[in-house]
């Protein structure tokens, strides 16, 4: 394994790795991560730093943010796996992922049990459907809804990705309807489950996202990363309801943080819009929420891993998985 170039920054966060493997086929640098193709069969993930708003990587890394996605992912993942398999074989460094390459449905499926970000920007035009799904008429920003809605997406190659109906899902053949059943089923039980664990630790599981696919063209696996700060709004449960009845807003952590402040500084992703360049301190309280989140969920201290060197350590860690898993195998 040989390294070409790596970045860390100032702040001792990774942003960019660059490394090859043994049996490396190809490299997806995904906005947040790097995927590592090994044999077309298994499946490197690095979470890197990076943080991405409306689509958009920012110009700085966050510090210990890679890490804070990763773990989480990782306990989620564990602890849904009595629901559905899903694609995870190890975590060999905190930034650090392998597991099954999958061939990836091409819809995320979004469950949201709360009007919030895209779906009240959506209800507030007016519209009372949503991905075909009927809304109740008065229903304010962040109110829960009456039962957990899907509100699918496309899985776009490149640009944003779209809303769509589960009717021009199976239109389009998308997913055959079978196993587009299954999704539904998945995903309302996994979010059951992320909402429950959220509200033993006092927080709402406001929305999220999953991504699903097929292991050897057969059994339907859990992939990517679940009920993360990026994939998923949270809220406080402690004040909710008073928020709610004085129409203030909503106790939110981590990401929507970092939105609010590019929003306010004249930045929504918008073509020609400039990136505005986050500040020392802002950097360290973006990264103080997502460490603050991941101390709530879990119920744990969150240990800060050694940063001197990220890209060296998560190359030795790399490096030892597959030795062990050569001498294992053989
Ligand atoms: N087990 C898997 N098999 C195949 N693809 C996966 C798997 N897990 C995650 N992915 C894909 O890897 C990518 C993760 O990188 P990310 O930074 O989230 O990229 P993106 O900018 O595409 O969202 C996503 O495109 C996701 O669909
Ligand atoms: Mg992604």
């Amino acid at each position: 394994m040989k390294t070409k170039q790596n970045d860390c920054n100032m702040n001792n966060t990774i942003t960019t790795v660059d490394i090859s493997l043994p049996k490396q086929k190809s490299v997806y640098k995904g906005k947040v991560r790097d995927v590592i193709n090994i044999d077309d069969d298994l499946l490197v993930m690095i979470v890197t730093d990076r943080i991405s708003c409306f689509d958009v990587v920012l110009l700085n890394g966050i510090p210990y943010k890679g890490q804070v996605l990763n773990l989480l992912a990782a306990k989620f993942l564990e602890d849904t796996i009595d629901i559905i398999p899903n694609w995870m074989i190890a975590v060999p460094d905190p930034n650090v992922m392998i597991g099954y390459k999958c061939v990836p449905f091409k819809v995320e499926m979004i469950v949201r049990g709360y009007l919030s970000g895209h779906a009240w920007r959506e209800y507030k035009t007016g519209k009372r459907a949503l991905c075909g799904v009927k809304l109740p008429d008065n229903l304010n920003e962040n109110d829960k809804l009456p039962a957990p809605i899907i509100t699918p997406t496309t899985k776009a190659d490149v640009g944003h990705d779209e809303d769509i109906s589960r009717e021009n899902i199976l239109k389009q053949g998308l997913v055959s309807e079978e196993d587009y059943r299954l999704l539904e089923s998945y995903s309302l039980a996994l979010f059951e489950r992320g909402a429950r664990l959220a509200a033993e630790k006092g927080l709402i599981l406001v929305d999220t996202k999953y991504e699903f696919g097929k292991y050897r063209d057969n059994d339907i696996y859990l992939i990517d990363e679940i009920h993360t700060p990026d994939s998923s709004r949270y809220f406080y449960a402690d004040g909710y309801p008073e928020r709610q009845n004085k129409g203030e807003p909503q106790k939110q952590l981590s990401k929507e943080f970092a939105r609010q402040w590019l929003i306010e500084n004249g930045f929504q992703g918008k073509d020609g819009q400039q990136i505005p360049e986050m500040g020392e301190s802002f950097i360290s309280s973006v990264s103080e929420r997502y460490i603050e989140l991941f101390e709530n969920l879990t119920g744990e201290p969150f240990i800060r891993t050694e940063v001197s060197d990220i890209s060296q350590r998560i190359e030795n860690n790399i490096n030892q998985f597959f030795i062990t898993k050569q001498q294992t195998t053989i």
